[in-house]
């Protein structure tokens, strides 16, 4: 029998873009200290092309790739391969710790998997809340599930801190660290500051399950509006591969000079146009996060959110689904100076870029510090 080193054994998974994203910062942290920990990395490939793109740009190569992916997977198919082939991951490797981030059917059935093999679970970005199952879907569900099966919880903000002892979390479980989001953005941004867009630009984009179908026609009916009222600006928008998304954007959207429908950028690519756009236009968590850091105001275009720390700094706006609110509210920050600036302040309440090495910190049983957001 081979002897098990003395470092913590720590099993990072997960199967989007957006989690590699967020992974990244927390597995290069634990990587720095291989006395303490010894990191192993299973992507279970919910997304193929998506997830490639992000591991190169960010370093990060998967120990173990899963190969989950299918063409229009639905959620039971997704999750219960997800289960099964965790299980045999968890009981090959027998780690001390399962790391999850975030929201995804991957970080909810990997967690049940761990559950059901008594391995401990940590919880990336613990604590988010919309309140309503049904927004988004299914991700809040799954995020309470997490929460509930987790050992350890790494809240982002003390809102989400907040939330998760109302639930009756034991507070010794609940750690403030920041969004890990902002410690990979602040890496990839460094030397990409490029001269401005000859003309300028709106960044968009919008993929969000439960906005499919009617919602999705509205967004899309209320982007073509702008983009015919507005020709001075350039319209981008990164199309998600998802065919529920594809399908409509293309329908709807195409054709316009001034609006863009590219595939999916890279992650630098995001960022760097998401350094030099006027503003944004999403449904996505990390854009809600991210833009913040460049001063980028966000017109949130759900009916909910489960991150409302931007709309109290006043750097976000929730707009809704609806053709003629987001017109009105998108119509106002190109047509107004003063309005734009009101929202357009380099203010970030979702971390400092330190909350990869605050969860290797907590999980070597190390002295830290919580975040604590800047005061605006
Ligand atoms: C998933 C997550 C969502 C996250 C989003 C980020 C769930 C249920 N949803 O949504 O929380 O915000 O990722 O992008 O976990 N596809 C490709 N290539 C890819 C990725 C997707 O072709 O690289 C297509 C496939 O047809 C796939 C479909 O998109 O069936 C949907 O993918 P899926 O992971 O089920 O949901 P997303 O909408 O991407």
């Amino acid at each position: 029998m081979t002897e098990r080193s003395p470092a913590l054994q720590i099993l990072a998974v997960y199967g989007t873009r957006p989690e590699a994203i967020k992974m990244a910062p927390v597995v290069a942290a634990l990587k720095r200290r291989p006395e303490a920990f010894a990191v192993r990395v299973c992507a279970t490939g919910q997304h193929r092309e998506m997830l490639d793109q992000a591991q190169e740009l960010l370093g990060l190569r998967p120990d173990l790739d899963l190969r989950l992916m299918r063409h229009d997977q639905t959620l039971n198919g997704l999750a219960s391969a997800a289960v099964a082939a965790m299980d045999e991951v968890l009981a090959a490797e027998s780690p001390d710790w399962l790391l999850v981030q975030g929201d995804t059917t991957t970080a909810m059935a990997a967690s049940l998997a761990a559950f059901h093999r008594r391995v401990r679970v940590g919880h990336i970005e613990a604590g988010l809340r919309t309140g309503d199952l049904g927004h988004p879907f299914p991700e809040e569900a799954n995020r309470r599930v997490i929460d509930l099966l987790a050992a350890c919880l790494f809240a982002p903000t003390e809102r989400a801190r907040q939330a998760l002892l109302a639930e009756g979390c034991a507070a010794e479980r609940v750690h403030v660290v920041g969004n890990t989001v902002i410690d990979a953005l602040r890496t990839i941004s460094e030397g990409l500051a490029g001269p401005p867009p000859e003309r300028p630009e709106v960044l968009i984009t919008v993929h969000r399950r439960e906005s499919f179908g009617a919602p999705l026609r509205g967004i899309f009916a209320a982007l073509r509006q702008l983009a015919e009222a507005f020709p001075a600006f350039d319209w981008l928008y990164p199309v998600h591969p998802n065919p529920n998304v594809r399908g409509p954007a293309h329908e709807i959207l195409g054709g316009l000079p001034n609006l863009q429908l590219h595939e999916p950028f890279d992650y630098r690519e995001l960022v760097r146009r998401l350094m030099r756009c006027r503003f944004v236009l999403t449904d996505s968590g990390g854009l809600q996060e991210e833009a913040p850091t460049f001063g980028k105001p966000v017109l949130v275009l759900r009916e909910t959110t489960e991150r409302p720390e931007g709309i109290a700094a006043g750097v976000a706006r929730l707009v809704g689904t609806g053709r003629e609110a987001i017109v009105a509210e998108a119509s106002r920050l190109l047509a107004s100076e003063e309005a734009w600036q009101d929202m357009a302040r380099a203010v970030n309440p979702y971390g400092d870029g330190r909350a990869g090495e605050r969860i290797a910190a907590i999980l070597g049983g190390e002295p830290w510090t919580p975040f604590a957001p800047p005061h605006p």
